[in-house]
């Protein structure tokens, strides 16, 4: 049986202000109503719970993309926009696009060379670019601490990474900020031309990297993708381009974000910031309860590709479409103690808030380090610290984030 849900009476309302404010008190009503609800405003099936959402996650019948095994015209959906090739070729061999056996195979290339061996070597790197960020943010007195050091950071960590020069890290950020906003629901032409000649821009700039690669390799990532090889495969300039753009845009945003609401919870739960501070809890175990408990990305959805797919009780039909609530699974007290308690020394490293099965984030070890050192950092230079505001989110549901947050060191 379907249950729909009345989304205003129990206030799931994605635009809305006041759900963006606190989204979770909505987030309890809808998993009270069942695992599975269907959203006619999305046409989606919500899976509210923890336990169908990590089922969902690592169930082979669904997919991030259908076109692999459909037709838009099959599915009900769309033709791709032939107006953007430029856009359109920099996220075609994107790993978040693709289903196997081509996420296989690229998957197994990245990793190769994207290691954990080569998370934990830039270790030092990334300490001594949040040392030197944080230095330099608190030094102007009060400050923004996503503006003014967290935005700053986790691009010198991807540049860095990358093995692309810092000081083109503002120009690499403009072009992931115009060349995301075509997942929005509502983008104007503008929007969309600037996204087109954003993608061309930062396509000609790692293919001109990719080049000079070539020539000079050095001890960074991007080398490393020239010249993996396995079984005598090898990932083609495309698909190198394509990797590099999907690093910078999935890797920065999340971070930031997880930072800021983070931090932000912490300000507003001293005894908390005291733990840390005292050294009850590592920063490292910290971490997992700032994702958990306030995530920076609430929305997953899967296309149903196969027959036979039955969550819950809920019998669901190929071309239909699932949304996952992870910041609802994240506080579902049928999984979690006290759910909405704020506890930092929980160390539950089994939340989902990194996803689940095949398209588990690539980047979650290199996330949680850059946060980790984040908070050390904090912890040593600014012990002290305190909100200077009562910081607000934008106004997005699915990309959760503060619009800044402002802070004091002294
Ligand atoms: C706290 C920070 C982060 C969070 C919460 C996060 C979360 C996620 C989640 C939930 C997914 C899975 C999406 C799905 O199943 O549909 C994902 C995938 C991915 N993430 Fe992250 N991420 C973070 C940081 C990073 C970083 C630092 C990088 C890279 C430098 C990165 C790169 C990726 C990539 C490339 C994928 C696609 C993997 C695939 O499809 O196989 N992420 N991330």
């Amino acid at each position: 049986m379907t249950v729909d849900i009345d989304a205003a009476a129990i206030g799931f309302e994605p635009a809305e202000p006041t759900f963006i404010a606190d989204p979770y008190p909505a987030f309890a009503a809808l998993r009270g109503l069942g695992p599975v609800l269907y959203y006619e405003p999305r046409q989606v099936y919500l899976l509210t719970r923890f336990e169908q959402v990590h089922t969902a996650l690592r169930d082979r019948r669904l997919g991030r993309a259908f076109r692999h095994r459909y037709t838009p015209e099959e599915f009900g959906q769309p033709e791709p926009d032939g107006r953007w090739p430029l856009w359109s070729r920099s996220e075609r061999w994107s790993l978040l696009n693709l289903e196997p056996p081509d996420h296989t195979r690229l998957r197994r290339l990245i990793s190769a060379v994207f290691t954990p061996r080569a998370v934990a070597a830039l270790r030092p790197v990334v300490e001594e670019l949040s040392a030197r960020a944080l230095r330099t943010a608190v030094a102007g007195g009060d400050f923004d601490l996503i503006a003014d050091y967290a935005q700053p950071y986790s691009v010198a960590v991807i540049c860095r990474l990358l093995g692309v020069p810092e000081a083109d890290g503002p120009r690499l950020l403009d072009w992931s900020h115009a060349i995301v906003k075509m997942y929005e629901l509502h983008t104007d032409l503008a929007r969309m031309q600037a996204a087109e000649r954003a993608a061309g821009e930062f396509i000609e700039y790692v293919q001109d990297v990719i080049r000079n690669r070539r020539r000079r390799p050095r001890p960074d990532l991007i080398s490393r993708l020239i010249e993996v090889a396995d079984r005598g495969d090898r990932l083609t300039d495309d698909e190198i381009v394509c990797t590099v753009i999907v690093l910078l845009n999935a890797g920065h945003e999340a971070t930031v974000n997880t930072l800021g609401n983070g931090m932000r919870a912490l300000l507003l739960h001293p005894v908390q910031w005291r733990r840390l501070l005292d050294g009850e809890v590592d920063p490292a175990v910290a971490v997992e309860e700032m994702i958990r408990w306030d995530g920076p990305l609430q929305l997953f959805e899967r296309w149903v590709l196969d027959d036979g797919v039955e969550i819950a009780g809920q019998r669901l039909r190929v071309g239909d479409r699932i949304g996952m609530l992870f910041g609802s699974a994240n506080r579902d007290p049928a999984r979690f103690a006290q759910p909405d308690t704020f506890d930092i020394g929980r160390g539950d490293v089994t939340h989902i808030g990194f996803g689940g099965g095949l398209h588990f984030c690539i980047g979650a070890l290199l996330a949680r380090l850059e946060i980790a050192t984040s908070l050390a950092q904090l912890r040593v230079q600014t012990p002290n610290l305190r909100l200077v505001e009562e910081p607000g989110y934008q106004p997005f549901f699915v990309i959760r984030g503060l619009t800044g947050l402002r802070v004091l060191a002294r």
